[in-house]
């Protein structure tokens, strides 16, 4: 798990593969992420709106590992957008983690009727980074235009877009705009998550029966194979 990583368009190293906490109850994160950072896991990926920010510091000051070992991304949550807002959320948010600087900040999605805060929030983002508050900064569920919009009114270009992505969803086009920008695209629900279908009964990337034949090929389980993917 732990050793793979991606270089960001800044030149900052992120672990190829993170844990996150989205739905992790706060009363159950300190023990998950110890765990996690017990097993080699270097990159937790949390979130304002997951309420489990202080949880996911304190397992840091637990776990003992020195800071610098240990990639972390937090999300500014849209109620927070707009410059000054922003910069009092990542003030907020680096007060719970305990952290005086955060290795990626990203966007938790763009505000498309009221864009102009979300610019507002970027041009924080930009800031917090030249400031050295942060490692790096990007965007979460940034569709095309929304990217085209950001980069036309911004000056640094967003290290990663975190973009729904796994076998059922491939969203190929928004990956291509991603690496021409020299955008990572960072995979959430990257085993799939639910897959809801049309006559309303869901299923699971894990039970289907191509990513199975492939993991008994060659001795894997199918959530292996699905990483193997994303990272290749
Ligand atoms: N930016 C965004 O808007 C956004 C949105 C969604 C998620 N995210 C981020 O992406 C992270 C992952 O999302 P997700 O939970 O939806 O991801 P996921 O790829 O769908 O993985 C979670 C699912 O995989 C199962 N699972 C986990 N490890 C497994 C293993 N080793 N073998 C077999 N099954 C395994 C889990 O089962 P159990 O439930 O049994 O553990 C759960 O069903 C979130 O925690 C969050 O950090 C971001």
């Amino acid at each position: 798990m732990s050793g793979s990583s991606f270089t960001l368009n800044n030149g900052v190293q992120i672990p190829s593969v993170g844990f996150g906490v989205f739905q992790t109850p706060p009363d159950e994160t300190v023990t998950a992420v110890q765990t996690a950072l017990e097993v080699g896991y270097r990159h937790i990926d949390t979130a304002a709106a997951y309420g489990n920010e202080r949880q996911v510091g304190e397992a840091l000051r637990r776990s003992g590992i020195d800071r610098s070992e240990v990639f972390v991304e937090t999300k500014i949550w849209i109620s927070d957008y707009g410059y000054d807002e922003t910069l009092h959320a990542f003030d907020k948010s680096a007060g719970k983690l305990g952290l005086d600087q955060v290795d990626l900040l990203i966007l938790h999605q763009p505000l498309p009727d009221e864009f102009e805060l979300t610019i507002g929030a970027y041009k924080a983002l930009e800031k917090l980074l030249a400031a050295g508050a942060v490692r790096a900064i990007g965007v979460s569920n940034f569709m095309p235009e929304h990217l085209t919009r950001l980069l036309a009114e911004t000056s640094v270009v967003p290290s990663v877009n975190q973009i729904e992505v796994h076998p059922y969803f491939r969203q190929s086009q928004l990956l291509a705009l991603d690496a021409e920008h020299g955008i990572l695209s960072q995979a959430w629900s990257p085993i799939g998550g639910i897959t809801f279908y049309r006559d309303g009964s869901h299923g699971s990337t894990l039970q289907d029966p191509t990513i199975g034949r492939i993991a008994a090929a060659h001795g894997k389980t199918p959530a292996q194979v699905m990483l193997r993917w994303h990272i290749q």
